[in-house]
């Protein structure tokens, strides 16, 4: 089970960027006013995603059967899909496959190599092009609107690309498209050539929608053990729901991150000491910039809040971003993602007599990262920076289960305490209509306008 530290958010231990037990409980009325309006709101909504933990037995077993079926057939296996719908599938994936899962012999690998396509690049598509024999793969195109221009582009590129090279019929069955059933371009193309179509819930945000079918597919399709990555995201929704916030883990981080934030901390860092799960990271960035950063507030009220998300890797970023963790402003707040158990292990035999090597002999990596993690988290609170630490037993499927959803409740917690919408996205509105006025789409000439009224000044350009 997911445990929690958060020792050194307290002033007792860290001065003033700290808090004390007195704080929090005369918050209490606020905490659980939060909690009640995310619990009562289960199911509701945009909170239909706290349902997904109790997707039926019968329909995971239906996509474990679909997944085992493309596994045979294919060997290169393509996610199109951006924002939330390419975060979830790649920090799953890049957790729970083996770390080198593409470059294993192919009798070492129970799965076709696989692919998370979250950007468009025409390097990376032509890198993607390179790499993959068409004939052996299959595409899994992901899209909640069904209109995102980066994802469809992706999809045009390669269903014709999979047409010239195995005919109409047979480039019918390797696309596979998630999308909402009922709505948006994407399930009309999809209706009109016959492509298999699986649906993401109504009330399911992008970025919440790793336990739909956005995740459950592909990761059917890669042999993910969903059973017990569903089964830790239950875990963590029960914890998520236990009123004492002695114990509910989510909760009590959400009040820590946003009373921070009240403090000045507008950065919240995710450090991991797992390569295995450095895209977590990405996962909580989206997710907690997207939600928490807002300009209005639920009553209208000019707030401009949020916590600028920046991502470190342990051991990695002690030799680069730690610098500034330790001295640099007062404004963050670092999580440290820790594991207990590594399950490789990686023993430092031999160390060739090097007499100032010692410390490091019959030692091995395992207890060299914790200890460097131990270091850090216990440097940060000498300077009195404030941080927690979270720990997974392994990184197996159901503690990732766990993970997600557990960052899932932090965030809708922390935007009921900052009372705002967690759910939308508004700000990322005016790109994405610029972009389609500026690649001349019907019905967006005004915008052309208002964009082509910005005259640049040749004085400021070098
Ligand atoms: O969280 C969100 O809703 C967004 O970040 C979306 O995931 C992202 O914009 C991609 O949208 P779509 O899935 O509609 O292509």
């Amino acid at each position: 089970m997911l445990k929690l530290d958060y020792n050194f958010m307290m002033k007792e231990h860290i001065g003033a960027h700290g808090f004390t037990v007195e704080e929090i409980q005369k918050d209490l009325p606020k905490i659980q006013s939060a909690l009640r309006t995310v619990v009562d709101n289960s199911g509701k909504g945009w909170q239909e995603w706290t349902e997904l933990v109790n997707t039926p037995k019968k329909e995971l077993d239906e996509l474990t059967a679909f997944g085992a079926d493309i596994r045979k057939k294919c060997e290169h296996f393509v996610v199109f899909g951006i924002g939330g719908s390419g975060l979830g599938p790649l920090a799953v994936a890049s957790a729970l496959l083996h770390f080198r899962h593409n470059e294993l012999p192919i009798e070492r690998r129970n799965a076709p190599k696989y692919y998370i396509e979250d950007n468009i690049d025409p390097n990376r598509m032509q890198g993607l092009l390179d790499v993959i024999d068409l004939k052996k793969a299959y595409f899994n195109v992901i899209t909640k609107s069904g209109e995102t221009s980066e994802t469809l582009s992706q999809f045009f590129i390669v269903y014709e690309l999979l047409k010239k090279s195995l005919g109409e019929k047979e480039a019918r069955t390797r696309i596979i498209v998630t999308t909402t059933i009922g709505k948006g371009t994407l399930y009309e193309i999809a209706k009109k050539e016959g492509f298999r179509v699986f649906d993401i819930g109504k009330g399911v945000g992008g970025r919440f929608s790793v336990f739909s079918n956005v995740g459950l597919v592909p990761f059917a399709v890669l042999e993910i053990d969903v059973y017990s990555l569903i089964e830790g995201a239950k875990a963590s929704r029960v914890n998520s729901e236990l009123s004492d916030i002695q114990k509910n883990i989510a909760l009590i981080t959400a009040y820590l991150q946003v009373k921070s934030m009240a403090n000045g901390k507008n950065i919240s860092v995710l450090m991991p000491y797992s390569d295995p799960l450095k895209f977590m990271a990405d996962f909580y960035a989206q997710l907690w910039g997207e939600s928490l950063a807002k300009e209005v507030d639920n009553d209208g009220k000019k707030v401009n809040c949020g916590q600028s998300p920046v991502k470190a890797l342990g051991t990695t970023d002690q030799h680069s971003q730690v610098q500034l963790f330790m001295e640099g402003p007062f404004d963050k707040v670092t999580t440290f993602l820790a594991v207990s158990d590594y399950t490789a292990n990686a023993p430092i035999n031999d160390i060739l007599g090097v007499e100032n090597c010692d410390f490091l002999k019959g030692r091995s990596l395992n207890e060299l990262i914790s200890a460097q993690m131990k270091a850090t988290i216990f440097a940060l609170k000498k300077q009195g920076r404030p941080s927690f630490t979270l720990t997974l037993d392994q990184v197996n499927a159901f503690a990732v289960g766990e993970l997600l959803q557990y960052f899932m409740y932090q965030t809708a917690f922390a935007g009921a305490l900052l009372n705002i919408d967690t759910y939308n996205q508004p700000g990322v509105e005016e790109g994405k209509k610029a972009t389609f006025a500026m690649m001349n789409r019907k019905g967006y000439e005004d915008k052309l306008k208002e964009v082509e009224a910005v005259k640049l000044k040749s004085d400021y350009m070098i």
